[in-house]
């Protein structure tokens, strides 16, 4: 790993920067309520999340074999800085760097280091950035050299995520029941052979970075609440082409596959209106791909 990166002074920071506890994400997590945010708050939160997509897109621009997953924090870093943004996940409960990279096995919160990204591979970059008091999240995974785009159950396992994702974003509408997003994703993950994550899920985000509602990905599951117009959450399915089952490294972050087979994620940030849902940290024109990517 490399030395901690700072932040200039002019730059608001999130109650955890200092000392890497959440105190009002902890406070708050008694409470379970889910807000429901009003249009000024919105607004502030569509420019966080314009910020975020213009940033992942910009570090996702340089994958490519020989670069290591700390070049890409760095450069990841450099773009919050210059937007007068946060990269949230620095101090983070501790979490040492800017972004989240995690490779091939790694299923989420693998931390840049030395290690050099290779032909073959897959690398999900997962970003978070607080802005104006909020917080925006998404993250994709993607292809490294033309290796890994040749290999069948690679291009199975991402494709399919990339989808289930989309599919369960379809159902969101005042109304849904959270629950039954899991449903959507796991019957579509087993479908095409693949495995759903159990032990990380989507949430709620805000002026905190994890809230209500949890958004399980994995059928029959419990969670609580029901979509009303002006929640904002995210949905951020991991698949996996062996076990679903997780174990965490010695780092106290890295979850990684117990198998070793691949995993892929996809995760976006969506605000509940009043007939559907937007996709606050959706592709555009100048993401790497275009709007809809396709292998
Ligand atoms: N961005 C992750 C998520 O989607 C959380 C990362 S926490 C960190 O919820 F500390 F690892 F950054
Ligand atoms: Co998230
Ligand atoms: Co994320």
């Amino acid at each position: 790993m490399s030395a901690r990166r700072s932040v200039p002074k002019h730059i608001k920071l999130p109650d955890y920067s200092d000392l890497g506890r959440p105190i009002s994400e902890i406070k708050n997590d008694r409470i379970g309520k889910i807000t429901q945010y009003s249009a000024k708050d919105i607004e502030k939160i569509r420019k966080v999340a314009k910020i975020s997509r213009e940033v992942l897109d910009i570090a996702a621009s340089h994958i490519k074999p020989g670069i290591t997953t700390d070049e890409i924090d760095a450069i990841l870093h450099k773009e919050c800085i210059k937007r007068n943004a946060y990269p949230s996940p620095l101090n983070y409960y501790n979490f040492p760097k800017s972004l989240c990279t995690s490779v091939n096995e790694v299923i989420c919160h693998g931390i840049p280091d030395k290690t050099k990204l290779k032909d073959g591979d897959i690398v999900n970059l997962d970003v978070t950035v607080y802005y104006l008091g909020f917080h925006s999240d998404l993250n994709e995974t993607y292809y490294v050299g033309d290796k890994a785009k040749c290999d069948p159950d690679t291009v199975r396992l991402v494709e399919t995520t990339r989808e289930a994702l989309d599919l369960a974003i379809k159902a969101v509408k005042p109304g849904l029941v959270f629950r039954d997003l899991g449903n959507i994703i796991e019957e579509f993950a087993s479908k095409n052979s693949c495995s759903v994550v159990r032990t990380y899920c989507g949430h709620g985000i805000g002026e905190l970075f994890h809230c209500q509602p949890n958004i399980p990905h994995y059928a029959k599951n419990k969670a609580i609440g029901i979509a009303k117009p002006g929640m904002v959450f995210t949905i951020e399915p991991m698949l996996c082409l062996g076990t679903y089952k997780d174990v965490t490294w010695p780092d106290n972050w890295t979850a990684v596959t117990q198998d070793g087979k691949y995993s892929a994620q996809f995760e976006q940030m969506l605000l509940v209106t009043e007939d559907g849902c937007e996709v606050l940290t959706a592709r555009n024109e100048n993401s790497p791909g275009g709007p809809v990517p396709r292998i």
